[in-house]
Order: structure tokens, then C-alpha cells, then sequence
């Protein structure tokens, strides 16, 4: 693998970090408004245990390159701001519009891995190919989820304002 493949990978991974860093605080929010609606909030805490591990093992295999991991808290904050339209900007502060942002950012993170995979398997990375492989499942079972869910949460949503 040539140095500069190496370091498109690295700084993909890196990216990946940071995606996933900023992720689990958008789910820990969503946590947090998201009593009225306990099948939702289940889901959510499952998915936010699989973004903290998915983070472990983005750096297991940013070490595993050979790469330096001590800045990866600094570049979570840098896209937390750049995808912040996606977290509130745009929407206001309720369930369903937090579950379209949700919704968008599964499927923003189910392109950066297909991505990903894709480099993993021009430089027969077998680890990386495998995980990513894991991600894009996981991510497509949340994005599954919140498709089917959102119209009923949206009905929730709706009855609970008429009361
Ligand atoms: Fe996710």
C-alpha cells in the first residue's frame, strides 16, 4: 500500500471517529426528549452502546495502520459543527423532527462506510473490510427502524399535543 493510500484511509478513519463521536451525543439528546415514546428510547440506547464500540474499534484499527489517535476528541468537535444542520438548524426541538435527523445521519453513515469499504478492498485491508462490512448493517438495522416507526411517532406526536 503507498503512503499517500495509506494516509486517504487514515483520514477517512478519522472522520469515521468523529462521525460516530458526534453521533452518540446526537442520540444521547434525542434519550433525552424521548420519554413519551419507550420503544424509541430502547432502540436509541442500543444503538448509542453500538456507537461508542464502533468508535473502539475505528481506533483499534487507526493503531493498527500505524496512525496517531491523540487528536481524535479534538476532530469531533469540527464535525459536530459541520453536520450540525442536520442535528438542529434546521429543525426544531422535537421527537419527530430529531428522528429525521436521525434518519439522515444513519444513511450519511451507511454512505461513509460503503465508502470505506470500498477502500478496504482496493487495498485488501481484510480487518477494515470486515468492520465495515458490521457498520453498514448495524446502521441500515437503525435506519430501517426509524423509517417504519417515524409516521407512528409522528401520530404520537400530534395526539399528545391535542390533550
Ligand atoms: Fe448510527
Amino acid at each position: 500500500m503507498a503512503t499517500t493510500q495509506r494516509d486517504d484511509v487514515i483520514t477517512w478513519l478519522r472522520d469515521a471517529h468523529a462521525m460516530e463521536t458526534s453521533h452518540a451525543d446526537n442520540i444521547e439528546h434525542l434519550i433525552g426528549i424521548a420519554d413519551d415514546y419507550p420503544l424509541l428510547k430502547t432502540k436509541l440506547r442500543h444503538h448509542a452502546d453500538f456507537a461508542k464500540r464502533q468508535c473502539e474499534e475505528i481506533e483499534a484499527e487507526l493503531k493498527r495502520l500505524g496512525a496517531d489517535t491523540s487528536m481524535l476528541k479534538d476532530l469531533a468537535m469540527k464535525v459536530g459543527g459541520w453536520l450540525q444542520p442536520l442535528t438542529s438548524k434546521l429543525t426544531s426541538d422535537t421527537v419527530p423532527k430529531n428522528c429525521l435527523a436521525a434518519f439522515a445521519y444513519e444513511n450519511f453513515e451507511i454512505a461513509s462506510y460503503r465508502s470505506l469499504l470500498g477502500a478496504a478492498e482496493e487495498l485488501s485491508l481484510l480487518e477494515l473490510s470486515a468492520m465495515c462490512k458490521r457498520f453498514i448493517a448495524e446502521e441500515q438495522a437503525m435506519a430501517d427502524f426509524l423509517f417504519e416507526q417515524l409516521p407512528g411517532i409522528t401520530q404520537s406526536y400530534l395526539k399528545r399535543r391535542a390533550a
